[in-house]
């Protein structure tokens, strides 16, 4: 034991040596992690399912973004007992593969949102968001209420979607041409939406916010938290191998 200190004691007094010493220590740990990363095929596992946002979910989750949601609430299931029996399956990296930038958030002031999807009606949204003590007394939450009253333009979509297609998200000709009018379809009660629910499987279809004549950031926001978590069918989702 005392050999080790001593042959130590050499390292320490010798200022080069231990930066030679620490940099080949740095380098081996930096090799054994980064490494592999060029081997994998690719760090994101495919699952099926994932698609883009629609243009529609888009403009509801820049409001998430610009409201700061993400301050209280998480969209992110970590693969612990409680969370998974809380909120559902854990979350795949997959899953937030088209967020730019992510939502995973640091903080649950709130619950995870990563599922919320289907688990309430939009109607219960619309109450919650403007009102959350109107459906949870003891909620801290803050009122959202102005959502309803401001009204969304289609006007400037594409540009956006074909930002977020600059930065890898698969959007195509079919749906950058389309996308002011994928955005009217999927919030009006009356609108053919055939060729939207093509382009975007599973999409939630017709009136969000209980306001059928108007597109308000609303109808954006409530579209976008119906989505959330519902695109990955894990009925056939495999923990060890992605498929079964
Ligand atoms: C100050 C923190 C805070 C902020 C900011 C906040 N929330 Fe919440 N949220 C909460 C809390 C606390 C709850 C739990 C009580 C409740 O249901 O109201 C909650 C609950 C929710 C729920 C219900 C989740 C569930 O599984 O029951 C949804 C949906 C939700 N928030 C969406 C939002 C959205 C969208 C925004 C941004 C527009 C937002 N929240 C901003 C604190 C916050």
């Amino acid at each position: 034991m005392a050999s080790i200190l001593d042959k130590h004691k050499i390292l320490e007094k010798n200022a080069t040596l231990l930066l030679v010493g620490s940099l080949l220590v740095v380098s081996i740990g930096g090799i054994v992690e980064i490494a592999p990363l060029f081997y994998l095929q690719n760090t994101i596992e495919k699952v099926e399912g994932m698609r883009p946002y629609t243009p529609l979910e888009l403009t509801g989750r820049n409001i998430y973004i610009r409201e700061g949601c993400y301050v209280c609430h998480s969209q992110m299931i970590r693969p612990f007992r409680d969370e998974v029996e809380r909120y559902g399956h854990y979350s795949l990296a997959a899953e937030s593969m088209y967020d730019h930038p992510f939502q995973w958030g640091s903080k649950r002031t709130g619950p995870d949102l990563a599922r919320v999807g289907g688990r309430y009606s939009n109607e219960w949204h619309v109450q919650h968001l403007a009102n959350p003590r109107a459906v949870v007394p003891e909620s801290i939450m803050p009122s959202y209420t102005f959502l309803e009253e401001q009204e969304v333009t289609v006007k400037g979509v594409g540009m956006d979607l074909r930002a977020n297609e600059n930065v890898g998200v698969p959007y195509d000709d079919d749906m950058l041409a389309n996308a002011e009018a994928d955005m009217k379809a999927q919030a009006d009660p009356n609108a053919d939406t055939t060729a939207l629910l093509a382009r975007y499987p599973k999409a939630k279809v017709g009136d969000f916010d209980g306001d059928p004549a108007r597109l308000t950031e609303m109808d954006a926001l409530v579209s976008y938290l119906q989505m959330l978590g519902t695109l990955v069918d894990f009925s056939t989702y495999d923990d060890a191998t992605g498929y079964r």
